[in-house]
């Protein structure tokens, strides 16, 4: 690694001096695995960084990244982020690029909406979600993007979130919140070992990317906080989410793929994604929701290892005429819940269009849905499927699942079937009559793919950044 050559070379200001004296005084050697190492470092107080907690670092991180990206094609560069309170607006990242957030770091979200440029809506949904207008670009942004990582020793990121919660509640916003994290049309991104706090809205963006690493997050919002979604993979390819631990007040982890008519049009998949070892709290969301925007297809997700503690449902499917496309091929094993409404739910109706140009006759196709090897304690409703009606759910498969209803149980019984079809095998409470029993007796497994996903293929290196 090349440290003080480079900063001297690149940056006129630095004094071999100042660099010298700031690796004498701390000297603190950190491994880290990411994606590639990076020929080059440097650290975010070579920039004129202030950790304090008050002045903003918006120019630092902009001018760092923006002479570090001078080296992309040069071995690349990493910049750190070193302990202290780094109070910062939205900053772009660039290719072959680290951001490595020491432990003691915290990423401070300005709370000053000047900071946040407004950006124009994704195409795959022709409008900002919380209004019509401009979205507000998120904290730590990138776009066409090929290798960056965001990484860190579990260093923190704080939305400060609790400004835009209070304004979205008042109607006070004429553009959508910004998100923590986002990254746009770009292939081979990591994000991992943070910690993310009380974001605006989503926490975790990455839209139309293949290749995508996320693991050993811990995200925190309140679970009464608007839209704080954890992980939100979107139109994208290839994708792990591993080791990660979910408390919010929306939809621990949200598969997505565009909006009705604009969806449709963009027509980009999510698709070989695989999700294990995750634990989620959202007492009014779902652990992993499928949808609501699906209208570029969801197919090929499978999920494993997953603990949901009080949360309204386990894997929710969500969508609605007009949506189009698919959800199908979802595979689900090993889950263990306590204290959910739902363990079950699929939903036809779930409405919110993004104006009134949908198409009526784009039904979504649901198909080939597989969950397996559950248990679940103090649950009201086992499973309510509710399809749409001339457009059934198909290939519904539940074996396994063994559920312990609560005493405040549903009146109307414990499962609730609609417009779906499908086998169950050892599933108790008995399922709903539209999945019978497969074969009495024994249990017939639901299926689950044996083969790898490309994204298990690729292996980490370890790197090291001196701070
Ligand atoms: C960051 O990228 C967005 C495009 O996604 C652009 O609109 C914005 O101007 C960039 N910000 C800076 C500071 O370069
Ligand atoms: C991303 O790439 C597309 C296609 O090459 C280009 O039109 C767009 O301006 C780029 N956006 C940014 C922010 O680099
Ligand atoms: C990371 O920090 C969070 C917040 O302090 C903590 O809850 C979590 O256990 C830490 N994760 C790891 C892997 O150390
Ligand atoms: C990152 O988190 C993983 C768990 O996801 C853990 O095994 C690993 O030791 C952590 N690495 C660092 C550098 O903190
Ligand atoms: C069972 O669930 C109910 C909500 O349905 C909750 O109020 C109660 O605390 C839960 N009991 C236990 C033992 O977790
Ligand atoms: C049934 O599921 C449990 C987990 O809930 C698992 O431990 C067990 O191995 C499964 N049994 C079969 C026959 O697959
Ligand atoms: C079953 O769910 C449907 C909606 O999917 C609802 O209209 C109906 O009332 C429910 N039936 C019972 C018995 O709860």
């Amino acid at each position: 690694m090349e440290m003080i050559g480079f900063a001297f070379l690149l940056l006129g200001l630095v004094s071999p001096i100042s660099v010298a004296s700031r690796i004498q005084a701390s000297s603190e050697l950190l491994d880290f695995e990411a994606l590639n190492c990076r020929k080059h470092s440097a650290v975010l107080t070579q920039f004129g960084g202030k950790g304090d907690g008050k002045t903003s670092n918006t120019n630092a991180f902009q001018s760092a990244i923006s002479q570090l990206s001078k080296v992309a094609s040069d071995g690349g560069a990493q910049l750190i982020v070193p302990p202290g309170r780094w109070l910062t607006g939205s900053f772009n990242l660039t290719s072959h690029f680290t951001l490595y957030i020491h432990k003691d770091a915290v990423i401070l979200a300005s709370q000053d909406e000047s900071e946040w440029p407004l950006i124009k809506p994704l195409p795959s949904y022709g409008r900002g979600r919380d209004d019509s207008g401009a979205r507000f670009i998120s904290l730590i942004s990138g776009t066409n993007l090929t290798d960056v990582v965001i990484t860190g020793g579990n260093g923190t990121i704080d939305g400060q979130g609790a400004i835009w919660w209070q304004k979205f509640k008042n109607k006070q916003l004429q553009n959508t919140r910004p998100y923590l994290i986002e990254i746009m049309f770009s292939t081979q991104v990591q994000i991992s070992n943070l910690t993310l706090l009380n974001s605006p809205s989503w926490n975790v963006h990455p839209v139309y990317c293949s290749d995508v690493i996320i693991q050993g997050l811990t995200i925190r919002a309140p679970v009464d906080s608007p839209n704080t979604d954890g992980i939100n993979p979107d139109s994208c390819s290839n994708v792990r989410i591993q080791d990660c631990d979910v408390v919010s007040g929306d939809d621990c982890i949200a598969v997505k793929s565009g909006w009705d008519e604009y969806g449709i049009a963009f027509g980009m998949p999510t698709q070989q994604l695989i999700i294990r070892r995750f634990t989620c709290v959202s007492p009014y969301s779902a652990a992993i929701a499928l949808g609501s925007e699906m209208s570029g297809g969801i197919r090929d997700v499978r999920a494993e290892d997953i603990t949901a503690v009080t949360t309204e449902s386990a894997v929710r499917i969500k969508t609605a005429v007009g949506r189009g496309a698919y959800v199908k091929d979802i595979y689900v094993k090993g889950v263990t819940m306590h204290t959910m409404k739902y363990v079950f739910w699929m939903t036809g109706n779930y409405g919110e269009h993004p104006d009134n140009g949908y198409d009526p006759k784009a039904l979504p196709v649901i198909e080939n849905i597989n969950y397996r090897d559950m248990t679940a304690e103090n649950v009201t409703i086992a499973g309510h499927l509710e399809g749409i009606n001339g457009d059934p759910f198909t290939g519904i498969c539940v074996s396994n699942v063994t559920i312990g209803m609560s005493s405040v149980k549903s009146k109307k019984g414990p499962w609730n079937c609609t417009d779906v079809s499908g086998v169950s095998s050892k599933v108790s409470p008995q399922p709903c009559s539209l999945l019978p029993e497969k074969q009495p007796g024994t249990i017939v497994p639901c299926a689950y793919p044996e083969d790898k996903l490309p994204i298990d293929n690729v292996q980490l290196k370890t790197c090291s950044a001196i701070v």
